[in-house]
């Protein structure tokens, strides 16, 4: 998973755990990309509660995870006591030609520029290392992001394009970037994942969980208030058979250090 908060730690590792689990469960067919060999050093960035970083673990490599928030990597230690973890920022990491592997799910679309972590995860690895990364591309829960601030101007509040905190590449933009970094770019993809955002409460809490920055200086009763209305307007397109269904974009891509 991802957790690289722009500005303060608002995550809530209990809340994560018991709803979110969704993240690291899609995170496996990346786990599978990254082919973790017997002997590799490896980095998982953006490592959440470590539940990834644990199955890679399981292969029989050396692992470190890392994350911005102090509440995830508190969590993570508890439950992965054998495992490293460490607060680190995904734009200035402390590592030097230590890794045959980075490997993200689901963070680098919190991170930004996303240049300068490109560059932090480039010194990070070995020659010939490899980057293994997916995270939200270019439309990414366009749906559910557009009826937000439509809801939010309709209550009369400016909806800043500053309070908007993730970066959804295209996978030309991010090959670009990559490729600045120095980066042979050898898989880079853009594919749809419906993903089932589990009961009636489903949209809500993800709102809650992952949506707070889009909401800031709007008192609590009007979010609400916002929330029940974005609810109203998606339940056709988004909601059947009791469950929510966001439009997840991932981009998923590999590079290999020079
Ligand atoms: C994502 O994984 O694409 C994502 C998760 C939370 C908020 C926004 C995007």
């Amino acid at each position: 998973m991802g957790t690289f908060h722009t500005t303060y730690d608002n995550w809530d590792a209990n809340l994560y755990d018991s709803k979110h689990s969704f993240v690291s469960k899609y995170g496996n067919s990346l786990v599978e990309l990254l082919g973790p060999k017997k002997g590799d050093k490896i980095l998982d960035l953006g490592c959440g509660t470590g539940d990834l970083t644990h199955a890679i673990f399981k292969n029989g490599v050396e692992i470190v995870g890392v994350d911005k928030s102090e509440n995830m990597i508190e969590q993570a230690i508890r439950k992965y006591p054998d495992i490293p973890f460490k607060v680190q920022d995904a734009t200035n990491l402390d590592f030097y030609n230590e890794f045959d592997a980075v490997f993200s799910n689901a963070t680098l679309h919190w991170v930004q520029p996303a240049s300068q972590a490109l560059q932090s995860i480039y010194r990070s690895l070995k020659k010939g290392g490899r980057f293994v990364a997916e995270f939200g591309g270019k439309g990414n829960v366009q749906t559910i992001t557009n009826e937000i601030t439509y809801q939010i101007e309709a209550a009369g509040f400016e909806f800043r394009k500053a309070q908007f905190p993730w970066f959804y590449p295209s996978i030309a933009e991010y090959s670009t970037l990559m490729e600045a970094a120095g980066f042979r770019v050898t898989i880079a993809q853009h594919y749809d994942r419906p993903t089932l955002l589990d009961g009636e409460n489903g949209l809500k809490n993800w709102i809650n969980m992952f949506g707070s920055q889009l909401f800031e200086g709007i008192p609590e009763h009007t979010k609400n208030q916002i929330i029940l209305n974005v609810e109203k307007n998606l339940k056709e397109i988004l909601f059947s058979e009791k469950n929510w269904t966001a439009d997840y974009k991932r981009i998923r891509v590999v590079g290999v250090k020079y």
